[in-house]
């Protein structure tokens, strides 16, 4: 059997059009889906799902991602095959169209694990990976309006306002990373996970995506993929752990009620996640207000879309 998850990303949704945000979902989904129906792998499927998300400026990925504070995009992605814990993953990678392609690249044709900054794009570039600017107007205009808030005020007031901005929750214009995992009929369990990060960062700052283990994670058992704030899943190990809990034998869907519930007890709300286990077992749960997400699986031809579990 086979079955795919995707999600596009847990905040708040309030200031986009829900519909296109479940269209997006479908469409990705039922992208992973056909490769998977024929035969395809997880791993590709996942690659797939996710690259049609970067693709959609509506998600904060690819094109469409977030800019930092100098408005700059830094996008990190990262793709794991739970088969031999085979992973590659980017961070901070500027001017690219589909950073979970090179995060494959990085896996398929490295030995390395993680590759960040002018290093990421040196390698995209190497092998073949062409110019391209992901920054939209609307993004654009929405970190103007905000850096000119922040620029608006002086000395202490200045750097109450960063602070606060960098230790926040989800804000309402703030959608999230996206990912997918999928479970092909050879049996194998794949996650893909890309971000834009979040809005208004400090440059060089990475969060979980790129981090194998905290947004990103696949076993022989499961296959993961996080979003929400990085910092709290960078913390918890919130992936892995929940791969942990479904090779202790729960079942995906209690696995990552479990582990959201800790995390909320210990580190912070600001998450949400999309667990597979090698049973097909689904899990999908967030604190936040919404997590557009889809699945499908093998005997069931219709992509299932929720805007909240
Ligand atoms: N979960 C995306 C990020 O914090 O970068």
């Amino acid at each position: 059997m086979y079955a795919i998850a995707v999600h596009g990303g847990a905040g708040n949704w309030s200031h986009t059009p829900r519909q296109s945000a479940l269209l997006g979902v479908e469409r990705a989904a039922e992208a992973g889906r056909r490769i998977l129906e024929q035969d395809g792998s997880a791993v590709d499927a996942v690659t797939e799902a996710v690259r049609i998300f970067e693709d959609d400026p509506l998600f904060n990925a690819g094109t469409g991602s977030v800019l930092n504070l100098d408005g700059d995009a830094e996008m990190d992605a990262g793709i794991m095959v739970g088969r031999g814990l085979r992973t590659g993953n980017v961070a901070a990678l500027r001017r690219v169209r589909n950073p979970i392609l090179v995060a494959r690249k990085v896996m398929e044709m490295t030995d390395h694990v993680l590759l960040g900054g002018n290093g990421a794009l040196r390698f995209a570039r190497a092998v073949g990976f062409a110019d391209h600017d992901p920054v939209t107007t609307q993004r654009r205009e929405s970190w103007r309006r905000r850096r000119d808030d922040l620029e608006a005020k002086q000395g202490d007031d200045r750097l109450a306002a960063l602070h606060a901005m960098l230790s926040t929750g989800p804000r309402d214009d703030d959608m999230g990373t996206v990912g997918a995992v999928a479970l092909d009929r050879q049996g194998d369990l794949a996650a893909g996970t890309s971000t834009g990060g979040v809005t208004l960062k400090l440059p060089g700052r990475i969060g979980d995506s790129a981090f194998p283990g905290a947004g990103n994670y696949a076993t022989t058992h499961a296959a993961v993929s996080a979003t929400g704030r990085g910092e709290l899943m960078m913390r918890f190990l919130t992936a892995k752990v929940i791969c942990e809990d479904i090779w202790n034998g729960h079942p995906a869907h209690t696995a990552v009620e479990r582990v959201l519930r800790e995390m909320r007890k210990s580190v912070g709300e600001d998450v949400g996640v999309i667990a597979l286990d090698s049973e097909g077992d689904l899990g999908i749960h967030h604190l936040t207000p919404a997590m557009p997400h889809a699945w499908g699986r093998e005997g069931s031809p219709a992509i299932e879309v929720r805007m909240s579990a």
